[in-house]
């Protein structure tokens, strides 16, 4: 029963003490949620992963997740997943290799032009560590544009991966949107890099399925039937983004709701967990899915079950760590250039 798990971890958190940080996405249930030491969205996870001196940081969220915070804690610090299944599908959208390939016919048909590659958060550590190497960096969606500044600093143009949507909308923020350009070098067309290479921001074709789904209609439906204000993520189309009132990472989503004046009404477009957790979080404003009743669900987050979480904690306080995620000693290395790089914007 779910009061056996609560007192199981409860239980296995005592054994642990100091020794254990329990860090949960904002996308989690609700059980894991309230069982974590801090919720948060990707950003502020890496940096309380950063900041905390536990031996062991179980990680409820995503496999890249899990990565960026073995890639900034110390070497004596071990990230612990409670489920190896939670891949985020946007994160394997751009793989290194793939990525390693159309990058060298990108620069020779941009000759002088240099590019600088961005990668979001959600991607997995040896594209973070390319970047790094190319001398880029990554970002969050709650820090994209700054980035993007960052790179127009020391090139002419970006090179932007996974996420078109969160590039394109970056972009807009930016007055760049006449030259962005979307880029799948595999397209059935063939087309060569030669037609991306004149661009200032070149946009990868990666997408999240969650995001990609809210259209224009569901924000005109939310004002229909509630009057609402409307909140969406950067990954939703750029046109989404455009028609409601405001768009934010999930911790700006969470404040947004936070400041809300009791008996307002915010509709909220993105991963259903969250819109549950603030419906709970704050009584007093009325909050609504932007989706309506298609309730949009992210199956990667959700291979995170809570009786993993109790699995988790009972076998490392039995002394038997379980799915250590550890990024390899040159990437990690690398990796964590273009992560400082962010951190310092
Ligand atoms: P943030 O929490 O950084 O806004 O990210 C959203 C997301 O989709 C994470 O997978
Ligand atoms: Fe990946 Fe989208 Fe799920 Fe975030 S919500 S983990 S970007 S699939």
């Amino acid at each position: 029963t779910e009061t056996e798990r609560t007192e199981r971890l409860a239980a296995a958190r005592d054994e642990l003490g100091e020794d254990v940080v329990v860090l949960a996405h904002n996308y989690q249930r609700r059980e894991l949620v309230d069982a974590a030491d801090f919720v948060g969205d990707s950003y502020e996870l890496s940096k309380r992963a950063a900041e905390s001196s536990a031996e062991y940081v179980v990680f409820a969220g995503v496999t890249f997740m899990a990565e960026s915070a073995d890639i900034i804690t110390d070497d004596d610090q071990t990230v612990l997943l409670p489920s190896m299944e939670a891949s985020c599908p946007m994160a394997g959208m751009a793989e290194a290799l793939q990525v390693d390939a159309a990058w060298a016919e990108l620069t020779e048909a941009a000759g002088d032009r240099d590019i600088v590659p961005v990668t979001y958060m959600n991607s997995y550590a040896d594209l973070k560590a390319f970047c790094a190497e190319q001398g880029g960096l990554v970002c969050t969606s709650s820090n994209a544009h700054r980035a993007f500044e960052w790179a127009f600093e020391r090139g002419d143009a970006v090179l932007f991966l996974p996420d078109k949507h969160l590039g394109e909308n970056t972009a807009h923020r930016l007055g760049l949107e006449d030259s962005t350009v979307e880029w799948d070098p595999w397209d059935a067309e063939g087309r060569a890099a030669t037609h991306v290479a004149d661009a200032d921001v070149i946009l990868w074709d990666g997408y999240c399925q969650v995001h990609e789904r809210f259209r224009v209609e569901h924000v005109e439906q939310a004002r229909r039937d509630h009057d609402a204000n409307v909140i969406v993520h950067p990954e939703c189309r750029r046109e989404v983004v455009e028609a409601a009132d405001r768009a934010g990472s999930t911790s700006e989503i969470c404040d947004t709701v936070a400041e809300a004046d009791p008996g307002e009404t915010w509709a909220i477009g993105t991963e259903i967990h969250l819109v549950k957790h603030l419906q709970r979080w704050h009584p007093e404003v009325d909050v609504v899915p932007l989706c309506g009743d298609a309730c949009m669900d992210c199956n990667a987050m959700r291979q995170i079950d809570p009786n993993y979480l109790t699995w988790i904690l009972e076998e490392l306080a039995a002394g038997r760590p379980q799915n250590a995620v550890e990024v390899a000693p040159r990437e990690k290395e690398l990796a964590a250039v273009a992560m400082e790089r962010m951190l310092e914007l």
